[in-house]
């Protein structure tokens, strides 16, 4: 959904100010200064991180801003691990949440203020994601950043109010954060933020030992913090000011209130095995290699993405509703995130086939203009997401004939699935053991006492600590989940000869059917739908259907009905659910969490009910539908983030409805039978 961007303006020292609030984002003296004794000294991190055992730190700050204190926190970082290389914390988390974004314009303006952070500033300012509200993860590697550092900084950069963002952050049993940035408008220019229940949040979400640093030290912040179970000192502050307030959380109770909708481990795995060879299994291999850790990948067939990741050619654009449904939140904040995570693959030298050339939604009917009208009369995507086109603009986006209305989306395109799974894996396998065995089918899971054995179909056995379910259209068939939770659909798409007529065909077209640009003398043109239908050989009569739908959709061109075909495509089979949602997270001990939830119907509150069962080390993701390149990469960073204990990067309401156990949870709560 859309946010409210900030108004602001510079003062004579060219200081940035919220105009509404008539407060100034940083101080007029020396804000890095400032910045460096209020929250980072304060908040004791030099000396903490040198003693911390765990290979993760968690910052988490109240008001994003100009990103200062955000930047500030890299830099120290950044020297922390070249100076400290063997240190065991490599990853640093960095929370904040942001009611009122900066355009990227005006952040780009304000931080020029600090040349002295200006390499870092345009990193930053270059992944900074447009205004649409929920959690945006930025990662940043720091071999890339500086020479000699290893390890990593992720911004999960929440738009929205605080109000409502830290009660919809997961955290867990023991909390996520270890340090806490106070910070946003003077509590007398902004008192709706400085609130107990924010206090309150603080304590939740803080792990044993958390620390906090304020600029302020009002009477009622302090005696809040304290409520809520801080230890709170005045101490000096910066300059000529005269307090400030910093301290720790006193005593860590486990959280009694969590959901009984999943469980988060938290144990750092020793020897991951990924079950898959497409999309899913490339992502998460990715996710774990960013932090540093290996992963053993077990391919059924002789070659990667032999299955739905093996097309040549598939538009990449989230599927947008006009209402901010949790399905559409998910779409558009999967897509930001992809489109980040496949520019910083690209970044680094690895290579695959795409084109950002932007997808046209055709509206090649009534219906869908009405659809499409609908969406853009309510205002809940950013017009740099999607906006409108009426027809004579279409032509010239799609540079051929094409007199529809539409909804264009620039910063989509097509990408091929197959040279993407290479590249992800190829980046994993570089940056640390990761290794990839093919001809592994897996056919059997046996439990260990500290893990799994996998038992492969050549009689094969192989040990893991974890084992993630990532396979596609055969995940049905393993012997731990529900085949229910799956819809299987057979597609095939055609690879018609790049046609004289569409030479110039400049974006993706979509409506019934798709059409992308000609790549190696080749276009895609899709897709047909056969429900339950596996079988994946290709079929002249869905070749012939292909052409109708593109012929039927946009009856108003000529050039649809002069379409060669020599009949060469393929077919594979989509894995999606019963809701069109992706599914990630631990696989449910079924029989057990039936028992356990049978009241759901009598709606008590969450902490009446256990925790969800699940079981130890297993793990699944899949149900990328026809959206895998938009969806894969933030599911499976989703998962990885779970299974590490690290903050995760979609809010409570998002969680709920990607996990696998929420049909389940559905039926028991209507007291449905199977
Ligand atoms: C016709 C068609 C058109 C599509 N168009 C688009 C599009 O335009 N845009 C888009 O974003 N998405 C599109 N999709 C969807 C997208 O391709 C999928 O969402 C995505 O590829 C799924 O990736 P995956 O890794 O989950 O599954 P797959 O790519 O199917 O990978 C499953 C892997 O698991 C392995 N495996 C299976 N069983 C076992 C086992 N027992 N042991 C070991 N390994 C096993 C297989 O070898 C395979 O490598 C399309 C799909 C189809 C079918
Ligand atoms: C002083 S600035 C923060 C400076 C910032 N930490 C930096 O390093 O540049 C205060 C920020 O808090 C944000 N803010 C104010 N009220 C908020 C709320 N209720 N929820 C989230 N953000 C809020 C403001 O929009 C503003 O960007």
């Amino acid at each position: 959904m859309s946010i409210e961007t900030a108004k602001i303006h510079f003062n004579e020292l060219g200081t940035p100010i919220a105009s509404d609030f008539d407060d100034v984002y940083f101080s007029n003296a020396n804000g890095l200064e400032e910045s460096q004794y209020v929250f980072f000294d304060n908040n004791d991190l030099s000396a903490r991180w040198l003693q911390w055992q765990k290979n993760e730190f968690v910052i988490a700050e109240t008001g994003f801003g100009t990103g200062l204190n955000f930047l500030q926190s890299l830099q120290n970082f950044m020297h922390f691990r070249q100076s400290t290389p063997d240190a065991a914390l490599r990853n640093l988390y960095f929370i904040s949440v942001e009611k009122f974004p900066l355009k990227q314009t005006d952040l780009e303006a304000a931080l020029t203020h600090w040349p002295q952070l200006a390499d870092l500033s345009r990193v930053l300012v270059v992944n900074y994601p447009m205004p649409v509200s929920g959690c945006h993860r930025l990662q940043f590697d720091l071999a890339r950043l500086t020479d000699n550092a290893i390890g990593s900084v992720t911004l999960d950069l929440h738009f929205g109010d605080v109000a409502e963002v830290f009660p919809a952050l997961y955290a867990g049993r023991n909390g996520r954060v270890d340090a806490w940035y106070l910070d946003g408008f003077a509590p007398s220019k902004n008192p709706e933020m400085w609130t107990d229940a924010l206090f309150e949040q603080m304590a939740r979400l803080a792990r044993k030992d958390c620390t906090f640093a304020t600029f302020t030290a009002a009477g009622f912040v302090k005696r809040g913090l304290k409520a809520a179970g801080f230890e709170v000192e005045k101490r000096k502050g910066f300059g000529h000011k005269r307090d400030m307030l910093g301290g720790k959380l006193v005593e860590k109770s486990p959280a009694s209130n969590l959901s009984y909708r999943y469980r988060a481990v938290s144990q750092l795995p020793t020897d991951i095995a990924i079950i898959g060879g497409g999309l899913a299994a490339a992502n998460l291999a990715w996710s774990f290699a960013q932090r540093g850790l290996n992963t053993q990948i077990y391919c059924a067939d002789n070659a990667l993405a032999t299955g739905a990741s093996g097309n040549a050619q598939g538009g990449f654009y989230p599927q947008l509703n006009a209402d901010a449904s949790p399905g559409s939140q998910i779409q558009a904040l999967s897509f930001l995130f992809a489109r980040r995570r496949y520019l910083d693959l690209l970044a680094l030298g690895y290579s695959f086939e795409h084109q950002w050339c932007g997808v046209l939604q055709v509206g090649f009917n009534d219906n869908v203009r009405l659809r499409q009208q609908n969406l853009t009369d309510k205002r809940n995507w950013p017009a740099e997401l999607i906006h409108a086109v009426d027809p004579q603009q279409s032509e010239q986006m799609a540079n051929v004939s094409l007199p529809y209305s539409g909804l264009f989306i620039p910063q989509g395109g097509w990408i091929s699935p197959k040279t993407l799974t290479h590249a992800l894996l190829t980046a994993s396998i570089q940056k640390t053991n990761t290794r990839v065995h093919l001809n592994k089918m897996l056919v059997q899971l046996t439990r260990r006492s500290d893990g799994w054995t996998l038992h492969f179909a050549d009689g094969s056995q192989s040990d893991a600590s974890q084992v993630i379910l990532a396979c596609g259209a055969q995940l049905p068939k393993n012997d731990f989940l529900d085949p229910q939770l799956f819809r299987l659909v057979r597609g095939q798409v055609e690879a018609i000869p790049a046609q004289q007529a569409l030479a110039g065909l400049t974006t993706v077209l979509c409506h019934k059917g798709y059409l992308t640009p000609a790549e190696q003398g080749r276009q895609a043109l899709g897709s047909t739908y056969v429900k339950q239908d596996e079988s994946c050989d290709y079929r002249h009569t869905e070749g012939e259907q292909n052409l109708a739908t593109q012929r039927k959709s946009l009856a108003d061109c000529e050039w649809p009905s002069a379409l060669e075909h020599d009949f060469v495509g393929r077919a594979s089979t989509r894995c999606s659910t019963p809701d069109h949602l992706p599914l990630s997270g631990g696989v449910p001990a079924w029989h057990t969490q039936r028992q356990l939830f049978a009241e759901l119907y009598k709606a008590r509150p969450d902490d009446y009910y256990p925790l969800a069962a699940e079981i130890p080390d297993l793990y699944v993701l899949g149900g990328l539908g026809s959206r895998g390149l938009t969806t894969a990469p933030l599911l499976a960073e989703l998962l990885v983030s779970q299974i590490l204990g690290h903050p995760l990067p979609l809010a409570q309401p998002l969680l709920d409805a990607t996990s696998p156990n929420r049909f389940l949870i559905r039926k028991l709560i209507r007291r449905e039978e199977d």
